[in-house]
Parts: C-alpha cells; sequence; structure tokens
C-alpha cells in the first residue's frame, strides 16, 4: 500500500496540461471492440482505470499497445465474450463493454462492475436497455450473462439520465438494425465524445448532449485516430486546489465551456479567473468567502465528481455553506477524514453543512473513494502542518501523474510506501 505525506501551506503556482478525459477515454477504450481496424486515442492519461480497461480488452483477444501516451487498439482477433470477475470488479467501465461485446459476438458474460463505492451503483437502467434491443439477460451467481440472435433498434426511455446506461446502449446499438431513440439521455460531454469518436469511425450517432439520442445502426465501422476532451474533474480538482492554496495557475489543454457551474461558484469565492482559447487562469492570493449551497446535478448543473473538492474548499471559506450530494447515496465517506483535520462539517443524508475555519491542520486521513481522495489531498497541501493520506491506490485510479503536477507547482508532496 502506498501513501502521500503532505507539508502544507505552500502556495501553488504555475503551468499544468490538462489530460484526456478519464471518463471519455473508458467507454472509447469499450467502443474499439465494435471494429475490425485499428483505432489509436492520444494523449492517454497513464491511470489504473486505463490500465485495467486495456487488460480486459487484452483478455478479450484484442492487441495492445500503451506508449508514448498513445493507446492501439485492434480488436480484428478478439475470441472471447467473457469478463472475469477480478478485472470487472477492478473498475465500473467494465460494465460498458456489454454493448459492444453483445454487437461483436451476441454473446456476453460480464461479473458486476467495481467502481467508487460512493453509492448503490445499479445497472438496471443498462440491462434494461439492452433487453429493448433484443437481448436477453441472465443474472446469477454475480454474473450478467447475455445474448441474442440480433440486435434490433428501438425507443429507449431512461428512468434517469444515467451516463454509463447512455454509452452502453449506444455501443449496443451502432450496428444494430433500424434505429435507436435514446430520451433522457445524459447530456454530459464525455458522451458527445463518445458521440463523436463513434461517427469518425463510421457510425450514424446524433444528438449527444440533448436529451435525445439517435443511432441509425450501420453494418462495419472502420478505424481512426482519436485526441478525447480534456478531463474536465481533473482540471477542476486543480482550481479549486490552487484557490485553497493560494497562488495562481494556468491550466493548458483544458475547456471552460465545460466546467462553467464551477468557475461560476469559484469567481463567488472570490478568484480571479480568466479565459482564453484552451487556458484558464486562476489567481487567489486572500482568503476565500464561502457560497452558500452546492447542489450536484446531471450536467451541465453542478457536477457530483468535484463534490468532494468544494466541500473541502468550504472548509476553509469565512461563512457558512451547504453541500447537497443529489446523485449518489454515499458520496461524503471523507467528511470524517476532514474533521481529523479541523473541518467543522456535519453530514446528515444527502447534506454536508460546513461551518467554515480559517485553517486545516495535518492530519493522518485515509482516502475512500477516488474524488474523495483528491480532496483530502489538497485539504492537506493548504493545511498547517503535516498530513499523511493512506490508500492512494484510489487516487491513481483517476490521476495521472498527480505528485509530480503537484510538485511542480510547489506542493510539498511525496508518495512513500506504508
Ligand atoms: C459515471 O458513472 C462516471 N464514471 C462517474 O464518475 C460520475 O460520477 C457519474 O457518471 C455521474 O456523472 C464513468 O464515466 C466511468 P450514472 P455512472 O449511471 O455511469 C443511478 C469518477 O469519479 N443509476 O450516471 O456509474 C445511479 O445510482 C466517477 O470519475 C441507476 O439507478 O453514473 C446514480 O444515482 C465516479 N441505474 C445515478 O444513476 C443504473 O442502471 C447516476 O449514475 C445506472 C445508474
Amino acid at each position: 500500500m502506498e501513501k502521500y505525506i503532505i507539508n502544507g501551506e505552500n502556495k501553488l503556482s504555475g503551468t499544468v496540461e490538462v489530460q484526456s478525459a478519464k471518463n471519455s477515454v473508458l467507454p472509447i477504450l469499450a467502443a474499439t471492440v465494435l471494429t475490425d481496424e485499428k483505432v489509436t486515442i492520444c494523449n492517454v492519461p497513464e491511470i489504473t482505470d486505463v490500465r485495467n480497461m486495456i487488460r480486459i480488452l487484452n483478455c478479450l483477444g484484442c492487441r495492445s499497445v500503451f506508449s508514448g501516451g498513445n493507446v492501439t487498439i485492434e480488436s480484428s482477433c478478439a475470441d472471447c465474450y467473457e469478463i472475469p470477475r477480478e478485472l470487472a470488479h477492478e473498475l465500473r467501465s467494465s460494465v460498458f463493454l456489454l454493448g459492444s461485446v453483445i454487437s461483436r459476438f451476441h454473446k456476453a458474460k460480464i461479473a458486476y462492475p467495481g467502481g467508487c463505492d460512493i453509492g448503490l451503483r445499479p445497472v438496471d437502467l443498462h440491462l434494461t436497455g439492452l433487453k429493448k434491443l433484443g437481448v436477453r439477460i441472465k443474472e446469477d451467481n454475480g454474473y450478467i450473462s447475455c445474448e441474442c440472435d440480433k440486435l434490433t433498434g428501438n425507443e429507449i426511455m431512461l428512468d434517469c439520465p444515467s451516463v454509463g446506461a447512455t454509452e452502453n446502449i449506444m455501443l449496443a446499438a451502432v450496428k444494430a438494425e433500424g434505429i435507436t431513440t435514446i430520451e433522457n439521455a445524459a447530456r454530459e460531454p464525455e458522451i458527445e465524445d463518445l458521440q463523436k469518436f463513434l461517427n469518425r469511425i463510421g457510425a450514424k450517432v446524433s444528438g449527444a448532449g440533448t436529451g435525445t439520442i439517435v443511432i441509425r445502426g450501420v453494418e462495419k465501422l472502420g478505424g481512426c485516430s482519436y485526441l478525447p476532451i480534456s478531463d474536465r474533474i481533473e482540471a477542476g480538482t486543480y482550481l479549486i486546489g490552487t484557490a485553497m492554496c493560494g497562488g495562481e495557475i494556468t491550466l493548458t489543454h483544458a475547456n471552460a465551456e465545460l466546467l462553467s457551474s464551477l468557475l461560476h461558484k469559484l469567481r463567488e469565492n472570490g478568484c480571479k479567473i480568466r479565459i482564453k482559447d484552451d487556458k484558464i487562469y486562476l489567481k487567489n492570493d486572500r482568503r476565500l468567502v464561502s457560497v452558500k449551497s452546492v447542489e450536484t446535478q446531471p450536467y451541465p448543473g453542478f457536477p457530483t465528481d468535484l463534490q468532494a473538492q468544494m466541500t473541502a474548499l468550504c472548509c476553509i471559506c469565512s461563512g457558512n455553506s451547504i453541500i447537497t450530494e443529489n446523485l449518489f447515496e454515499t458520496r461524503f465517506k471523507y467528511a470524517p477524514e476532514l474533521r481529523k483535520m479541523g473541518a467543522d462539517i456535519t453530514v446528515i443524508g444527502r447534506n454536508a453543512f460546513v461551518h467554515g475555519v480559517p485553517k486545516l491542520k495535518g492530519a493522518t486521513v485515509v482516502a475512500h473513494d477516488l474524488r474523495g481522495g483528491a480532496a483530502l489531498v489538497i485539504a492537506a497541501l493548504s493545511a498547517e502542518g503535516r498530513s499523511e493520506i493512506l490508500d492512494i491506490s484510489h487516487i491513481d485510479r483517476g490521476y495521472s501523474g498527480f505528485e509530480y503536477k503537484l510538485r511542480a507547482l510547489g506542493g510539498d508532496i511525496v508518495r512513500a510506501s506504508v
């Protein structure tokens, strides 16, 4: 097991190039199973979830090369439709493979997916959508087994705008017979990115980014080289961290449009923010003013994946804040860890009530999930004294070169074995 050792109170200043979006790269990797042609995905982050997704593709018989930040996948020799439990458990995105593996083999068998322990994380909407396309599904002994004679387009209405279910149905529908319509589809930018990738290899998908996505089935797909969108959650994490520590940061390969809800809040907190082309510039040299409330919502609302980081910031603002988590049932597991650092935070159901304190104090804390872990890191960087963040394997799932980028900004952070 590894940990971070952090000595806080250094200001953060400098430039960070934002990685390609983890939550774009993962469904795009799953989509490579749909074509026999070679696909290269560029500027791919070196993170555990990507490496595990590539391991799963190798397990299916795909050939992969991950070098120089690019991943090349060739699926022409894929010959297996089963994903072993130990791999499926590693990440939530393994479930996306249901759609593309069924499309290729008309069969699929996968253990229930893993991913951050932030709530129940059911897959009922995924399975209901696949059934509407003609898939027969059996769930037993922790496995989901699927088969179909063929995939036929249909009209699908999602009970809630699930990102994963939207993506899974898109992947299953691109080579189905006829037209598939997804109503109440998720609108996240990563779904628009998946649509752009699929159309680049010859699919006929439209409407991503709106609540209605239309997929016209095609016979065959090609190959391409593709640069995914930048990671709005990684970008937001560095912006919030700099706001907390004080200093000034320039993000490159960033897209401010995808972060408008966060930028609005940070300006309300008192940060100075400028935007030019693919750069976001943030400066803060004073104690922040609290925002009264932060409510997570599906895109374009405030992203649930920045909730923990924003709550950490609220802990050192002047004034009180209420943070409401509307998407996941248990996404405040980091709160007791922040209390060890002197935060005045009380969680009742889906609400966290925060009374800002001037400064947090270093402590030994435990990361319980990816974004909660990142929130503890930026809290420790802003805190007085020494902190240790344990079980940082959660953080390695989604942030490439986290300690290197933070050290380059002036943060005092090292990785050590426990
Ligand atoms: C994706 O997870 C992201 N993961 C999550 O990011 C992100 O928090 C989430 O979307 C919301 O934006 C990836 O893209 C790999 P959902 P996903 O299905 O697809 C309910 C991170 O930190 N639901 O949109 O699992 C579910 O319980 C990760 O990078 C059902 O009820 O999220 C939740 O309340 C964490 N039935 C809500 O929908 C289903 O079949 C949103 O979940 C599916 C979901």
